[in-house]
């Protein structure tokens, strides 16, 4: 039950309730679209991670890496004991350094820490490149640097197949859960393979061939309830920093849960109900007696806290 290294837009940390109703009994995780890897993570199973974001898929392989290692996570602590003067020059040394190497996709564990300096200091979390393949966020001017980097990641990571390259690349083998998490066609962020609909065309067709359970979340756009209308749907309304807003104010965005195995999903995540719930199922699947009058006095907290102590002791 690891956390992601590092803070990512479009992350599915909170997501992690639902996206476990589909894959229950995966042998293995393919994230095509890695990002933050936030599912990966949490199942710590046998996992494939592929971005076509070099700086992504790099710092998993420094992190891997039994050299290098070390020196990052020495790197990364020390940050934690400088001010916001010190983080703010900080900030700027690792842009300017990953935008002088922006065209090099050679293995570089110093790009490695400059990405999660800018990725947990940049502003608003938004990672954003100019016409030209700059990184041109301004510092968020944060007071303090986190990280959530451990060894664990580190022992984890050097299990993991990482594929820097598109999503067609994985090899789907059977038993695999495949939780495709694209950019949401038409809004801006990432770096490359940015929202266009020939992205979403060629998921579309790729998505076709996969036998193999697959789970695909989407905001509730007009292509996905066209063209996945023949596959099991859910709808959930999901709260996030930046919506559909021009100022992105108080933003609700609805996301499409979209799976070739029909699961109906029991619960959401965010509700105390919903946390309730899934303490039951997780208790259940433990094989131990659920009472189900006693977990619905919990509340939400309490509910949280015993559905990660059930994890760890089911994983
Ligand atoms: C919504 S994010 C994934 C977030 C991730 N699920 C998490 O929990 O943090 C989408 C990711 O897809 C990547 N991406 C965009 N186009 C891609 C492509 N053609 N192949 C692989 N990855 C791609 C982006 O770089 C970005 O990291």
């Amino acid at each position: 039950m690891l956390k992601p290294i590092v803070k990512y837009q479009g992350g599915k940390s909170k997501e992690i309730p639902v996206i476990r109703q589909y894959a229950k009994n995966a042998k293995r995780i393919i994230e095509p679209f890695a990002g933050g890897a936030a599912a990966a993570f949490y199942f710590e199973k046998p996992s494939v991670l592929c971005d076509i974001n070099h700086n992504v898929i790099n710092l998993y392989q420094t992190v891997a890496n039994s050299k290098d290692f070390s020196q990052l996570l020495d790197d990364v602590e020390a940050l934690k004991d400088a001010d916001h003067d010190e983080l703010e020059a900080e900030y700027y040394v690792a842009r300017d350094y990953i935008n002088e190497h922006k065209n090099s996709i050679d293995y570089d564990s110093q790009k490695a820490y400059c990405y999660i300096v800018l990725r947990q200091l940049c502003f608003s979390g938004m990672e954003r490149y100019n016409s030209e393949g700059d990184f041109n966020v301004p510092f968020g001017h944060y007071k303090n640097f986190s990280c959530n980097l451990v060894p664990e990641h580190h022992e984890f990571l050097r299990t993991c197949e990482l594929i820097h390259g598109s999503f067609e690349q994985v090899d789907i083998k059977k038993g695999d859960f495949v939780f495709i998490d694209p950019p949401y066609l038409e809004r801006l962020g990432y770096t490359e393979g940015d929202g266009s609909i020939s992205l979403h065309e060629r998921i579309l067709e790729w998505t076709k061939n996969i036998t193999e359970n697959w789970l695909l979340i989407h905001s509730d756009h007009q292509f996905y309830f066209e063209n996945y209308k023949h596959i099991v749907t859910n709808e959930f309304a999901y709260s996030q920093r930046f919506g559909k807003d021009k100022d992105h104010s108080n933003a609700k965005t609805y996301h499409l849960y979209i799976s070739n195995r029909p699961v109906e999903v029991k619960f959401f995540s965010g509700t105390k109900e919903g946390l309730q719930m899934e303490l039951v199922d997780i208790i259940a699947e433990a094989g131990l007696e659920v009472d189900k009058s006693i977990i619905t006095k919990l509340t939400g907290k309490a509910a949280q806290y015993f559905i990660e102590v059930l994890s760890k002791n089911n994983s």
